[in-house]
C-alpha cells in the first residue's frame, strides 16, 4: 500500500488517485491543503501532523509513520510534500518525490522560479528516492522540458507539472510492480 504526503493543492496526488494505484492513506503537515481534499474525495483516510503539535521533528514523524504503518502503508510518495523527512521515519519506509527541476540544479521549495531567476534554458522534473538531505538520494526518472520566452513561474510549473503528472505515477506503479527498489532495500 502507498501513502501519500501533501502540503499543498495535491494535484501529483490527484494523478496517483487517477491512476489507480493503491493509495490507503493522506497526511499533511498543514490542515488546510487541498490535497487532504482530495483525498476524502476519494475516500482515502487523511490524518494532519503540523510540526508545532509535537515536541520535536522525530516526535511528529514517529506518530505520522505509526499512523502510516497502521494503515499497512509499505511506500511513501512525497507529493509536494513541503518538510525534510527524519532518518527515523526514512528507515522505516523507502520514500519517493517528484521535484520541478533536473536536481541536483535547484534543490528547495522555490525551484521554477529559481530556474526563471537563473536565465536557464532548460530544466525539468525529476522523480527520485528521498535520503535525508534536500532534494537528494537516487534518481529514478528525469525529463528536460525548454524554457521559454515569456515564461512566467505559472506557465512553466504548468509544463513542469504535466510531467510530474505522468513520471509520479509511473515511478510508484513500478515500485508497486517489484521492478524498482531502493539502494537500501
Ligand atoms: C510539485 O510541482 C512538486 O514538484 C513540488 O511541489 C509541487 C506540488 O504540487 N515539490 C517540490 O518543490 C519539492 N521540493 P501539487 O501539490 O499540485 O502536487
Amino acid at each position: 500500500m502507498i501513502g501519500v504526503l501533501a502540503s499543498g493543492s495535491g494535484t501529483n496526488l490527484q494523478a496517483l488517485l487517477d491512476a489507480d494505484l493503491p493509495v490507503a492513506a493522506v497526511a499533511s503537515n498543514v490542515g488546510s491543503a487541498r490535497a487532504l481534499e482530495r483525498a476524502r474525495a476519494a475516500g482515502v483516510p487523511t490524518a494532519v501532523f503540523a510540526l508545532e503539535n509535537y515536541a520535536t521533528r522525530e516526535e511528529r514523524d514517529d506518530a505520522m509513520g505509526e499512523w502510516l504503518a497502521g494503515h499497512d502503508v509499505e511506500l511513501v510518495v512525497c507529493a509536494g510534500y513541503m518538510h525534510l523527512l527524519t532518518a527515523g521515519f526514512l528507515a522505516r519506509f523507502p520514500a519517493i518525490n517528484v521535484h520541478p527541476s533536473l536536481l541536483p540544479a535547484f534543490p528547495g521549495m522555490n525551484a521554477v522560479q529559481e530556474a526563471l531567476a537563473a536565465g536557464a534554458t532548460e530544466t525539468g522534473v525529476t522523480v527520485h528516492f528521498v535520503d535525508d538531505g534536500v532534494d537528494t538520494g537516487p534518481i529514478i526518472f528525469q525529463e528536460t522540458v525548454s524554457v521559454l520566452r515569456g515564461d512566467t513561474r505559472e506557465t512553466l510549473h504548468a509544463r513542469l507539472q504535466e510531467i510530474e503528472h505522468r513520471l509520479l505515477p509511473e515511478a510508484a506503479r513500478l515500485y508497486v510492480a517489484g521492478a524498482l527498489r531502493s539502494a537500501a532495500e
